[in-house]
């Protein structure tokens, strides 16, 4: 494959993080006093993604477990999620001692389709968590309608959807929550680590209590994660009014998650770049189909998914000859998330045990297949190509050797 673009590479860690790092660690670590690194990636992810307020979390998958404690979702309640996410999404429910119900997808885009959400609907729906699947948007505005019409709680997961855009507006920007991850393959990453954004003002500062143990006076101000001396230290003070999980994320991962977001232009360019190489390769090939992007979306790629549509190309052979060919391997789809084992294992335990589970059994749905016919009818013949390089050159040979593949079967 040849290509006219210039070579262009980047550093695989931002030459910022290191500074920001060693200010950290100069400073020390003191139980009240930091360097202020929370502070300033709280105030900068919000701001740059479009929402008042940042949580800094441990991970993506506390952001949402925090988002639902903080919307009050619980034991009763039902959370509408699809059935192609990570299955941190239906856990985050789970956790909360609420039922998830897994909702198919569009059979183009493969995000959450909105007519099964409304199938799904039930008197004990309280959240909707949409996700930025691959580095694509949902189709924000209907599930937004859905909410409002039904007083539901919107939590975006865009662990995998950094910038992207849907009619304008970034991931992010639009659900009452939006949750990001920045674990290590991730387009922003500290190696572990995520943060919630939200511009409501109450549901933001449960959200912090929510990942701080439920201390009383914590603030949404930025970096606001201790209760000052003067409180904790008096033996008649009280310090936690709320239920909370302790989800704080530490000021050197704070440090080099700020470094990457003041590049993240940069980092979302490179993936970008990668799907459109790709793309280029696919557009010239009749038997396979990239993810739909509907005119008005930005796709930023944090993979590149592709659905293998010959039943003579077998997925396993595809996979086999594109690495013997010098390429980097790629995933499959996960598992449609209702099939995953722990369901199975959740449902046998509630039925010989209910005792055990009162607060799932009278609520527990069937997880079993047919639950959700289209994604379980795509999944298996997805490719998921990584998009996570650095260097031009080097997407542009995994595209050449994607082509070349893609070739060997004609
Ligand atoms: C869609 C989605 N949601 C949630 C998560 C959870 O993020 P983390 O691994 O930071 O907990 C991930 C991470 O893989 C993800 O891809």
């Amino acid at each position: 494959m040849s290509s006219n673009r210039p070579n262009h590479s980047i550093p695989r860690v931002s030459p910022r993080a290191y500074a920001y790092v060693q200010e950290v660690l100069n400073f020390g670590f003191h139980n009240a006093h930091s360097v202020g690194m929370t502070a300033r990636l709280e105030r900068e992810f919000a701001a740059r993604m479009g929402q008042k307020h940042g949580i800094a979390h441990c991970n993506g998958t506390a952001t949402l477990q925090s988002a639902l404690l903080a919307a009050e979702v619980g034991v009763g309640d039902e959370v509408i999620v699809p059935a192609f996410t990570v299955f941190s999404t239906p856990a985050a429910a789970l956790q909360c001692g609420a039922v998830p119900v897994v909702a198919d997808v569009d059979s183009q885009t493969w995000t959450i389709d909105v007519a099964d959400i409304r199938r799904k609907l039930s008197p004990r729906t309280k959240a909707i968590i949409p996700v930025s699947i691959c580095g694509l948007m949902p189709d924000m505005d209907p599930i937004m309608e859905i909410a409002g019409e039904h007083g539901l709680v919107v939590i975006e997961d865009n662990a995998q959807g950094y910038l992207c855009e849907y009619q304008g507006r970034l991931s992010g920007s639009i659900g009452h929550f939006a949750s990001f991850s920045f674990q290590a393959s991730k387009t922003l990453t500290c190696g572990d680590g995520g943060i919630l954004i939200s511009s409501d003002d109450a549901l933001a500062l449960k959200a912090r209590r929510a990942a701080t143990i439920g201390f009383r006076d914590l603030s949404i101000r930025p970096g606001d994660t201790v209760v000052p001396e003067e409180l904790r230290c008096r033996p008649d003070y009280k310090r936690h009014s709320s239920l909370g999980w302790n989800q704080r994320l530490p000021e050197v991962a704070c440090a080099v998650a700020l470094a990457e977001l003041e590049r993240i232009d940069e980092l979302v360019a490179m993936r970008v770049a990668c799907g459109e190489a790709f793309n280029e390769v696919v557009d010239r090939c009749d038997w396979l189909r990239p993810q739909r992007v509907p005119p008005g979306y930005r796709h930023t790629y944090w993979t590149y998914p592709v659905k293998i549509e010959r039943d003579d190309v077998p997925w396993s052979e595809f996979r086999r000859r594109f690495v013997e060919l010098g390429g980097d391997g790629f995933y499959g789809a996960y598992c449609p998330a209702h099939l995953e084992e722990v369901f199975g294992n959740l449902t046998e335990a509630i039925r010989t045990q209910p005792e055990r589970y009162p607060h799932w059994a009278p609520y527990w749905p069937d997880y079993g297949e047919g639950l959700c016919p289209v994604w379980e009818a795509i999944q298996p013949k997805i490719a998921m190509l990584k998009t996570n390089y650095f260097d031009t050159n080097e997407i542009e040979q995994q595209a050449d050797v994607f082509e070349r593949t893609i070739r060997s079967f004609s």
